[in-house]
């Protein structure tokens, strides 16, 4: 089986990425430090695929812990490269956080990619590199605009790191833009696990409906838009997974057209805020508590996916519709509850 390296496999993509990944044949090691995750998601991956996987917890900064572990496993294939801080408010806080952690850890990464003569990289884009579009859908042609956060700048860095080094290296790359990634595995064994006040809409929503949040706020509702807030392409996590398993297919089997190819994963439908609620509440029965509050800094008004590319090149199917995103974020939630409130009881009987 072909060996591949998941970066960050711990974390909410990664983790949906290695189930699809072992659903497909390949064999799968991670990295992942869980700064930012646990290994909770490592036994969510076993219970649904049945097969155990080696997590090193590895943190890319350090060159020769990273440098070991390609040494332990020199019949890597290809890496898929998660691993990064990724939270916008954070790193308008802490830029130098963002921008030491997300550029040393894919040097780092690179450097092993080159000495370990891997010939595959798929590199975790995002939609966040086009800033605010002049015009939507946006396809992989547009213009890359100034980042809106250090985030997104450590994301259009790390583009161009990853397009020059396959130019001069004996890699062939791919870079993957997602656009909002939401939902839960269907089984509800693995999910988003967000460390703290959620900032993102859909762990904001069902963490609100289920009373951990005792209400949430729609950032403005007085944009040039339908209904007045801000307009996201929703994808499924899990269809975001599977376009990874494909990009590796496509680099494998030498469809690629560069040396570094680039592709929007977006479904290509653009959704409000408040449409986004209206469907929660639909699908959970639950009335959800919100106020309309202050436009947040940074925020896009409207962007959506032209996902033609990904379709046509890499044969993707989107599968979950926002029905299915919803039904499965609020599942992942119940049972986070349950979880949650099984420890409380062992820790009372304890
Ligand atoms: C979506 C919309 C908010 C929370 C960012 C990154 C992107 C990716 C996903 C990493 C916005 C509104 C949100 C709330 C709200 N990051 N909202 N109330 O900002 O589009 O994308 O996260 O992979 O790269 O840029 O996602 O979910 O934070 O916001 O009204 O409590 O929901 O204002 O309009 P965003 P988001």
């Amino acid at each position: 089986m072909q060996k591949i390296l998941v970066t960050g496999g711990c974390g909410y993509i990664g983790s949906h990425t290695i189930v699809d990944l072992l659903e497909n044949g390949f064999d799968v090691i991670s990295i992942d430090d869980n700064s930012r995750s646990t290994l909770y998601a490592l036994t969510g991956i076993e219970r649904i695929t049945h097969k155990k996987i080696k997590n090193y917890k590895v943190d890319l900064k350090n060159f020769d812990e990273t440098q070991a572990v390609f040494q332990e496993n020199i019949d890597i294939v290809g890496v898929i490269h998660f691993a990064a801080y990724k939270a916008v408010g954070e790193s308008v806080e802490q830029p130098l956080l963002y921008f030491e952690n997300n550029i040393f850890s894919l040097i780092n990464l690179l450097k092993c990619v080159k000495e370990f003569n891997v010939p595959h990289f798929v590199f975790s884009s995002s939609c966040t590199v086009y800033g605010n579009p002049d015009s939507i859908p946006v396809t992989e042609k547009f213009p890359i605009k100034k980042a809106e956060s250090p985030y997104g700048a450590t994301k259009q860095m790390g583009e161009e790191m990853v397009n020059e080094f396959s130019r001069t290296e004996n890699v062939s790359s791919i870079l993957l833009r997602y656009f909002n990634p939401v939902g839960a595995h269907p089984s509800a064994l693995i999910g988003e696990l967000p460390l703290g006040k959620p900032m993102n809409l859909i762990p904001a929503i069902t963490q609100t409906a289920i009373g951990k949040l005792p209400k949430m706020f729609v950032w403005g509702n007085d944009y040039d838009t339908k209904d007045g807030s801000c307009v996201r392409d929703y994808i499924h996590v899990c269809d975001i997974a599977h376009a990874h398993t494909l990009a590796l297919q496509y680099l494998l089997n030498k469809n690629n057209s560069t040396k570094c190819d680039v592709f929007n994963l977006g479904t290509g439908t653009g959704v409000t805020v408040l449409e986004a609620i209206k469907t929660f509440e639909k699908v959970s029965g639950v009335k959800l508590n919100y106020e309309i509050g202050p436009r947040r800094n940074g925020d896009v008004i409207a962007i959506y996916a032209n996902n033609d590319l990904a379709v046509s090149s890499l044969g993707w199917k989107i599968k979950y519709d926002l029905t299915e995103m919803m039904r499965t974020a609020w599942a992942w939630e119940q049972k986070i509850k349950i979880q949650e409130d099984l420890e409380k009881q062992n820790a009372l009987l304890n």
